[in-house]
């Protein structure tokens, strides 16, 4: 999803971070508790100290469905905003600082494809199949889960949905991303054989009659660039510097990576490990370079580092910055609602519908 950020005028764009810092405090002051500041662990330094609340899409998504703000200001994507715009009211308004931050992942999927692959697979089985849309998604996208007796998914609910979709259906259709649909059905014991991949530009997904019978799991050809970035070859090389260090990974990352690590979990989880782990301890992390840094710097007594030579990042969560935060800000303050977030009524029914599945999960 990339829609066109709102130009800031000049004389914003240059003013001191300091200033901008005592312009969001101002605002955040004044409108107390009518505004809402949300962040992903992924968001800078700079921006997450702001977010009145931080947390993984999951976290953030149930504490958008239980404020009572007026405002919502997303620090982080698109379709994370999107997604607190479905679970609140519609007295409530969402605003993302920059409407273009949008996800990689979530664009690897277009609902026409998804749709035409739906029909297909259908036509090829009697058995009951559920769609599983990962929350890195469009509104449409869940939206076709909520009409199709299917629900969202986190990284840190998969097993959970896929336990609720296989306790409803034979079959799961997984969208977009094959990795964290991959590592999380590969974990819960069904066989690689069972789970297959599904290429929309290839005919019958490119796969066989018979391979589409027999899967449990049918994935959407999707994936993270930020998370393709980690590897095998530098698990192996830290782990011969080291043999005691603890290779902790995103589910967004590649099978092979994820069956070599010592822990695979969302970013909530990652934190929570690295938080209980020994003092003295050492982790390579395979995930957004501000969270591992951020790690690094809250915990000194560990050796913390990202499992790569280089940091790999985030454009997208990038995006949002300090002067597009205070000018957000601003806007709000002066009753200029720039960069709301507002799902169509079309898709938020039927989106909502799958989203509540997933939150009650968890309860
Ligand atoms: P979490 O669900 O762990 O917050 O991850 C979201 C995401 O976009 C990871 O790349
Ligand atoms: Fe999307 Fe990957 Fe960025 Fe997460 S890290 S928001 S999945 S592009």
């Amino acid at each position: 999803m990339t829609l066109n950020p709102t130009t800031i005028p000049k004389d914003f764009l240059g003013l001191s971070a300091d200033e901008l810092n005592k312009r969001i405090i101002e605002v955040k002051a004044k409108l107390g508790k009518r505004l809402l500041i949300l962040g992903h662990h992924y968001m800078s330094d700079d921006v997450i100290a702001h977010a009145n609340e931080r947390g993984d899409s999951f976290a953030l998504a149930k504490i958008a469905a239980q404020t009572d703000a007026e405002f919502i200001v997303f620090c982080g994507v698109h379709f994370m905003a999107e997604t607190a715009d479905i679970v609140t009211t519609t007295a409530q308004k969402v605003f993302i600082p920059d409407p273009g931050a949008g996800c990689f992942l979530a664009d690897c999927a277009r609902i026409r494809d998804v749709e035409d692959a739906w029909q297909e697979i259908k036509s090829m089985t009697s058995e009951i199949i559920v769609p599983i849309t990962y929350v890195n998604s469009g509104a449409d996208m869940k939206a076709f889960c909520g009409d199709n007796g299917g629900l969202v998914c986190t990284s840190s609910n998969a097993a959970r949905a896929l336990k609720w979709a296989f306790e409803r259906g034979e079959k799961v259709f997984f969208f977009p991303d094959q990795h964290l649909g991959r590592n999380t059905a590969f974990a819960m014991g069904i066989p690689l054989n069972e789970i297959i991949l599904w290429d929309p530009d290839e005919p019958l997904g490119g796969n066989s009659l018979e391979t589409i019978k027999q899967a449990r799991v049918i994935l959407w050809d999707g994936f993270c660039i930020v998370h393709q970035e980690f590897n095998v070859d530098y698990i192996e090389k830290l782990r011969q510097d080291d043999p005691q260090i603890n290779i902790i990974v995103h589910p967004e990352c590649d099978f092979d990576v994820a069956q070599v690590a010592d822990y695979m979990g969302s970013t909530a989880y990652i934190i929570r490990m690295i938080a209980e782990a020994p003092s003295g301890s050492h982790w390579a992390v395979a995930t957004e370079r501000n969270l591992v840094n951020r790690l690094k710097k809250a915990y000194p007594d560990k050796r913390i580092e990202i499992l790569q030579f280089f940091e790999p990042y985030c454009k997208s969560m990038a995006q949002i910055n300090l002067t597009n935060l205070a000018y957000q800000l601003d806007q709000i303050d002066h009753g200029n609602l720039i960069n709301q977030v507002i799902v169509e009524e079309q898709y938020a029914v039927s989106a909502r519908i799958a989203l509540n599945r997933m939150l009650e999960l968890t309860q």
